[in-house]
This record gives C-alpha cells, structure tokens and sequence, in this order.
C-alpha cells in the first residue's frame, strides 16, 4: 500500500492551500524582486555607454539616480520576500506538525506494535525542522534565483540573439547534472533520516529504562549498538554530500566554461564594433545573473531534496489508517445508559499473532451494577478483555455490547468516556498530582480531586509530598513508588466516576495495611456501578457477585467462590495454593518451634 512519492507529496501541497494571500504576497515580491535586479543592468548599460564611453555627466547623473532608486525598491521587496516565504515556511511546518501529532494520537493502539514511538518522534521533531529550515530559506532561494534564470536568460536574448544560442546550447548540459544528481539526494535523504530516526529510537528507550540498562551493565553494549547507527547515519550522509558536490562542481565548471566562451564571442563583437561596450557589460552582467542563479538553484535543490524525502515520511505518517474509527453515524448511549455490558462469542488473535487466538469464544454477561472478577492464570487474556471492552481492537469473530448496542457503532470516544480502567501498570503523566488525578476529568474542582484521593487513601502520602498536591511527580511518575503510583491511578479512577469500571490488578502494589483500606474505597465504588476486576489474590475478589475463570483464552467457569471450589477444578487449585499456604506456613513455623 505504499503511495508513490509524487503523490505524497501532492497531498503536502494541500497544506499550502489556506494560505493563498500569503503566497501570492510572496510571489508579488518574487517577481518584483528578480525584475528589479534584472532592470538595475539596464542602467548599467547606460552608465558605460552615455557615461563612460560619450562623457556624458547629465546621463551618468540621470543612470545613477534612476540605480539608486531601483536599488531603494528592491531593498523594501527583499524585506517582503523573505518575509513571507519564511513565513509560509514556519506556518506549513507548525500546520504539519499539528496535523501529524492530532493524526497519531487518535491511531489504533495496533499501529504502535509495528512503529516504535522514538521513531515516531523523531519524524514529528527531526524532519519538520528539516522543513522548516528548507522552506524558510532554501525554497526562497531557489524560487528567486528561478526567476532569475528565466528572466535572465529572456533578457540575454533581447540584448544579443547570437550570444544567446551559445547560451541555449550550455543550458541542457547543466540542467541534466541537476535533475540526475537531484533524485539520487532526495533517496539518500531519505535513508538518512531514517538511520537519525533510528538513533533517536536507541535513546529513547535506553534512557527511559536507565536503572535496568546499569543493573545489567549492559551500558557499554549499548553503547557499541549506539554507535553503529551513528556510524550507519553519517554513511549515508557522507554519500549524500559526494552527490551533492558532484553536482556543485560539475554545473560550476559548466557555468564558468560557458561563460569564458560568451566572453570571448562577445569581446570580438566588441572589436569588429558591431556591439557597444555596454552591451557587452549588460550582456555579460545577464550571462552572470543567469550563472548565478543556475549555480545557486543547483546548491539549493538537494536542500528541496532533503526536504522533499521529509516531508514524504510525514506524509506516509499522516496516511498511515485507523482501524479503529467511529462509524459515518454513530449511535447514541443518551443519558439512560444502565451499563449492560455483553460479550459474545467473542475470537481475537493479535495482530502479529494471527494464529493463536487470545481470547477464544468468551460469552460473559455483566448486568448493569453487577461486579464480575475475572481471574486466570498469566496470560489467559484478562488484560486483553479490557482492551477488548474499550475497543483498543476488534474482535476477529463475534462482538462486544454495552446496553445492546455494538460498541463498534459508537463513537470510541463516547464509549471510552462511559469507562474508568486502572490498567496493570499504573501509568502517570509529566506533571503534578492534581493534572494526574485530574488525567480523565480535567474540569473536576480541587475538592473534588482531594475526596478522590481521599476515597483512594493516596491523600496520606500525598500531604507528605514535599509540595504537596503541587509536587511534580516527574517522567512517567517516576519519584513515586509502584503502590503509590496505582493508589494515583485509582483516584483518577474514582474522579471520572464512569458507569463501567475495569480494574486490572489495582491493588497488586500494596502492602497488606493499604490494600485492605484501598480494597474498602473500590468496593464503595464498585457498589451499583458495572464492573470487572482483574485480581491474582483471591481474598480480594471474594465480595464480588460472580467470579469468571479465564484459562488460555477459554472463559471455562463461571459462578460463585463456593460454587466454583466444588465445579472448576482449576479454581480449585488456585483456591487451594493460596488459602492453604499461610496456613501451611503456620504449621511450618510451629514445627519448627
Ligand atoms: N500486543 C500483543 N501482541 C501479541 N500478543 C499479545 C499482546 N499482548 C498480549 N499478548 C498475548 O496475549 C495473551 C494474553 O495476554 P494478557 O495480557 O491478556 O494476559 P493476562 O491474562 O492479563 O495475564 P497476566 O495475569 O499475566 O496479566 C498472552 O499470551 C500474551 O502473550
Ligand atoms: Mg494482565
């Protein structure tokens, strides 16, 4: 499904389009500009024929008047020119950026499996700088020295037409190098930017993960693979910069060689007295312009390359497709919602596992305010249930409901505002306590962030945070321990207040004291409300109405704890592990008296 590269880039074009006055500013002063330097060698010529070679004073005088007012307006359209296309250029990338990152964010979490986030970053930081730099100035560069070309060369023709077809001749012989040299820069552009985006990815992860990268001493392994894609990335970039001073080289020698032989056709014109001096000036100032500007387009359109193999890799991010969208009419839950929430038949096999289903026909019924455990060994497909019911993926066969309507008819976002998860590893945000508390219901007064916290016995631990509700908790909450991190998780559970809550081992971090208390807040919560609690210790799922039992993706029993003892062997057993060990652990102790 790869687009070709055109095409990408036509749709980045679409982000020029609201901004039509300010291109057409730019092209205004564009052409005023390029005209303006083109009319100064005009003057030029009349200042050597009238002043230099007849001695004329009034005309030098008049020439020079007229050069210094041309010269005054092209200095106010400079200003506009640079101006705007800077302007353009900082606009389009902030445009892009913005539409990248509001694009990603809404991808389903599948697409995050195959694309490693510093990858992504790096797209959304390194190439939009890229952009910006090019466009601010490489584009303003070579649009005018564009100009330039054409208008010179128009201007070469009306000044002499025999001089001018030596120029014509010299013109394929430079644009070739260019357009050949060019597509090979844009290619290796690319493959730059996606071993610098490799790199970034490194970082990234080595440094969230530091205390794990010391505890193994894996540093100076790291760092070998560090280097290897540094040592990659320079490679490609030393590649890129051979083209491009072949290409710098070879149209200046061009350039130059054709300009000797311009000269020199010129310069006998000259003698035999079939040309004025000042024509020759004017002439020869063209041919200079022309040289110039094909020069400075040839060194500007590796930059445009560059750019060009950017702004492709946004682009393919911006196509990249949500499976998970909401349907053209979505269907409304309303203000009766009960909380009815269904599964059925239900078959899913994760995307890079499409053979081992993680769930396998699991019909569960939750009714509204029922509170159902689910407990499994690991990786029976608890976890996967939850982001199963908030639609994180859909089902291969069979389907979730929430009060009878599929939730793949609603809109995800209303269906996700409808459930609270405190999820397996309780995740925190840069920021304050109060913005992590607040994470789901950002308009939730302070008061009510402190009775959540209250309800979740974080309040405790968070008076004696240095400063308090205002402490920064760091990246991902990393000055917080792991229980005081999940007791947050809750609080922010409990603030959002949903008709449907799931809890994925909630309380898994606490000690005994905590949990007992935490457990107490959740059962107030869960009370009247639907919910599904994940819990590897049974003692904390005993008051729940039903107990669910989850092996290898099967949903095999379902029914009460005592129920459950007589007709699930495997409950049973699990049932048998942990109530019996503290009491065969007493027994150990008292033999050993
Ligand atoms: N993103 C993923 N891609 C592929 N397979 C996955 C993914 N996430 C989980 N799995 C697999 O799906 C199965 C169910 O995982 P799940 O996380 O639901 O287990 P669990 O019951 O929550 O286990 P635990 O009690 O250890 O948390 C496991 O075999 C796991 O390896
Ligand atoms: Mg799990």
């Amino acid at each position: 499904m790869q687009k070709s590269s055109s095409a990408l880039l036509g749709n980045a074009a679409t982000f020029l389009k609201p901004y039509k006055k300010q291109i057409l500013i730019a092209a205004v002063a564009l052409v005023f500009t390029a005209g303006l330097t083109l009319g100064l060698v005009q003057y030029v010529r009349v200042i050597v024929d009238k002043g230099f070679v007849e001695g004329s004073t009034e005309s030098l005088n008049m020439a020079i008047l007229g050069f210094l007012v041309v010269a005054a307006l092209q200095a106010i359209g400079t200003f506009a020119r640079f101006y705007w296309v800077s302007w353009l250029g900082e606009r389009v990338t902030a445009d892009i950026r913005k539409a990248v990152y509001a694009h990603i964010i809404e991808l389903h979490p599948g697409y995050f499996e195959d694309n490693l986030s510093g990858e992504i970053q790096s797209r959304i930081t390194t190439d939009t700088t890229l952009i910006q730099s090019v466009i601010g100035s490489s584009a303003s560069i070579a649009l005018r020295n564009l100009l330039m070309m054409v208008g010179g060369t128009v201007f070469l023709f009306v000044t002499n037409p025999k001089l001018t077809s030596v120029v014509m001749i010299c013109i394929p012989l430079v644009i070739g190098p260019i357009l050949y040299f060019g597509r090979k820069v844009r290619r290796l552009s690319r493959s730059s930017q996606d071993e610098i985006a490799n790199v970034g990815a490194y970082v990234g992860e080595s440094i969230q993960q530091i205390k794990t990268v010391q505890a193994y001493n894996h540093q100076r392994y790291d760092d070998q693979q560090f280097s290897n894609h540094v040592e990659t990335a320079f490679k490609v970039a030393l590649s890129r910069i051979k083209m491009r001073s072949f290409l710098i080289t070879i149209v200046t020698t061009l350039v130059f060689g054709a300009l000797a032989i311009m000269i020199w056709v010129g310069g006998q014109d000259v003698i035999n007295g079939s040309m004025s001096a000042g024509e020759l000036t004017a002439f020869v100032a063209y041919a200079v312009i022309v040289a110039a500007a094909v020069g400075a387009i040839s060194q500007v359109i590796s930059e445009l390359q560059r750019a060009a193999g950017a702004m492709e890799r946004l682009m393919e991010l911006l196509e990249a497709t949500n499976e998970i969208t909401a349907p053209e009419k979505p269907r409304q839950l309303d203000g009766k919602f009960e909380g009815l929430l269904q599964v059925s038949a239900l078959k899913f096999c994760y995307p890079s596992r499409p053979d081992t289903p993680a769930l396998d026909n699991v019909t569960l019924t939750i009714k509204p305010g029922e509170s159902v455990a689910l407990v499994g060994p690991s990786g029976a497909g608890k976890s996967t249930l939850f982001d199963m019911v908030l639609r994180f993926y859909d089902p291969q066969v069979g389907s979730l409901s929430l009060d009878g309507i599929d939730i793949r008819e609603l809109d995800p976002q209303e269906l996700r505002s409808h459930i609270a998860i405190v999820s397996q590893q309780p995740t925190m945000f840069t920021g304050n306590v109060w913005e992590n508390i607040r994470y789901g219901r950002p308009e939730a007064s302070d008061e009510e962030v402190r009775a959540a916290a209250e309800a979740a016995y974080a309040s405790e631990f968070i008076d004696k945070l240095p400063q308090g509700y205002d402490s920064y908790l760091g990246e991902s909450g990393i000055r917080l321990s792991g229980g005081q991190k999940q007791r947050i998780a809750i609080a922010r559970a409990i603030l959002k207040d949903p008709e449907i809550l799931l809890l994925d081992e909630a309380t898994s971090a606490l000690d005994a004291e905590s949990e007992r208390k935490v457990q107490l807040a959740l059962e107030k919560l869960m009370a009247n409300r639907t919910s599904l609690v994940i819990a590897h210790r049974l003692a904390t799922v005993m008051n729940v109405d039903r107990i669910a039992v989850l092996d290898a993706g099967q949903l095999i029993a379902q029914g009460s704890h005592q129920q459950l003892l007589q007709e699930c062997a495997l409950y049973a057993k699990l049932a048998s592990l942990q109530f019996a060990e503290p009491r065969a652990a007493e027994t150990a102790l008292e033999s050993s008296k």
